[in-house]
């Protein structure tokens, strides 16, 4: 028996397959590298049985509210609770899991007056257990790595990755090996990966680089590739939309605005719009749209120069590390979901970025800077009559503010952007400065701070 197959131990019988999303290849085993064996194209999950049998949209809505009482641990995962639109498990005890999901939708009434779109709401996705989106993904794939009877997983990463797979491994008792660009990638997030017992390496190349790497090797080493090419991760990161929509009492808002950086996530929330759309939970599909960082535009460049085609590679440099990939894995799947949801996709500046991220902080509710291109695009979709003012859209917000401190003290103390081409077109960004002053430390120097505050 394949260790990737879906008849491995503790895995539901016929429950789920392999498709390729290429040449629809259909299969019960996955390659290591996760690559269809036909054409070399990504693989997905599908649920044949739906067809025969699809789960009632009612009984679903009912068993989901119903499980947030209970106190079992796939109950308080917020991912786990939706396991019946995920890979089955057939013991649930088998699930490795941090009480991931769960994590809160705000308003944001401060950047609905600024951008002019009153119900402008955040899924916050940096409130999981290691600050990203990436544990709803990695909760799953972690559970499927551990059946599967491996002992090592591992990743290429821009730190989230790597920061939600050590967690996730350490849990199961599974080593993990990180794999990251040195440089250019956040300390916070890599000290996560540290701490939690990651073999980490930091490799003189970008994360593409790394990722490259990865593949090779896991067709030469016994260990288990949980990145976003995993399609188990995908499954887990549907959860977000389901999340959200039960949020919204099942009526879907007219737009979503990802982020967009290896392109798995909106692939993930794309095809789960999709299910709960065939499913019959929603009756329409909310647009979702793909924001990337100018510097970072694969995806941008492949819809507008090769009409979704082919993908067009880019040398990726911003500082929203998080999104520093120029050769998205997922591109293919990710324009899929555009096209289907009938969402846009956008550049926007580094300027515009740090602008969005200081107006996301002064909502008291704060990101990491690649998920603060989510507000900064949306004032682009807005100007281009894409988003109309009468529409609700929700941004994913898809890291903590925590994650990436260096950016925020450079940000403040007006150093972000030194020596770089943005340097002096960021007078948008003065008023939202607020550096710490240092004082002697007496009251008339701290109510001088107050009063010159309030100038
Ligand atoms: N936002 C954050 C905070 C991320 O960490 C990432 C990706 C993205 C957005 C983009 O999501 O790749 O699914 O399109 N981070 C990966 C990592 C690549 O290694 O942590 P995507």
């Amino acid at each position: 028996m394949s260790p990737l197959s879906t008849s491995a131990p503790g895995v539901r019988q016929a429950a789920f397959r392999f498709r390729c999303i290429a040449c629809g290849d259909l299969s019960d085993t996955a390659s290591q590298n996760f690559r269809c064996a036909q054409c070399g194209d990504l693989l997905e999950i599908t649920y044949p049985h739906w067809k025969e049998t699809p789960p009632e949209a009612q009984k679903l809505k009912a068993n989901w509210r119903q499980r947030r009482l209970s106190q079992s641990a796939v109950d308080l995962s917020g991912v786990w609770r939706f396991r019946d639109l995920l890979p089955a498990l057939d013991n649930e005890d088998q699930a490795i899991t941090l009480r991931e999901g769960n994590t809160p939708l705000y308003e944001l009434p401060q950047c609905a007056r600024i951008t002019g779109v009153p119900r402008l709401f955040a899924k916050h996705q940096g409130l999981n257990p290691t600050g990203s989106f990436k544990d709803a993904g990695m909760t799953v794939a972690a559970t499927f790595a551990r059946l599967a009877g491996f002992r090592w997983v591992a990743c290429a990463s821009t730190g989230n990755t790597s920061a939600s797979m050590a967690a996730y491994a350490a849990r199961g008792g599974m080593r993990s090996l990180v794999l990251v660009p040195d440089g250019k990638i956040s300390w916070s997030k890599l000290s996560q990966a540290l701490d939690y017992g990651a073999v980490t390496c930091q490799l003189r190349t970008d994360f593409d680089g790394c990722l490259r790497l990865l593949q090779e090797l896991v067709l030469r080493a016994p260990v288990y590739q949980l990145n976003s090419i995993n399609p188990f991760r995908l499954e887990g990161q549907k959860t977000l939309a389901l999340e959200l929509l039960e949020q919204f009492d099942w009526q879907p808002p007219d737009h979503l605005i990802v982020p967009g950086g290896n392109l798995g996530n909106s692939s993930a929330i794309g095809k789960a719009l999709l299910e709960m759309r065939d499913l019959g939970l929603i009756s329409r599909l909310p647009k979702l749209s793909v924001i990337q960082a100018e510097g970072a535009n694969a995806l941008v460049r492949t819809l507008r120069e090769a009409g979704g085609k082919r993908l067009i590679s880019v040398p990726a440099e911003t500082r929203a590390t998080a999104i520093r990939i120029g050769n998205p894995a997922s591109w293919k799947k990710a324009v899929h979901v555009l096209e289907a949801t009938g969402g846009a996709c956008e550049q926007v500046t580094e300027v515009e970025i740090a602008q969005a991220k200081a107006e996301i902080g002064a909502e008291g509710i704060g990101c990491e800077p690649a998920s603060a291109v989510t507000l900064a695009g949306l004032k682009k979709l807005v100007k281009q009559g894409f988003v109309k003012p009468e529409e609700s859209v929700v941004l994913v917000l898809t890291g903590n503010l925590l994650k990436d401190p260096d950016y925020t003290m450079d940000f403040h103390r007006g150093d972000l952007l030194k020596g770089t081409t943005y340097e002096g077109a960021d007078a948008a960004l003065k008023l939202l400065r607020r550096p710490p002053v240092v004082l002697d430390a007496t009251l008339d120097a701290v109510i001088g701070a107050l009063e010159q505050a309030e100038r």
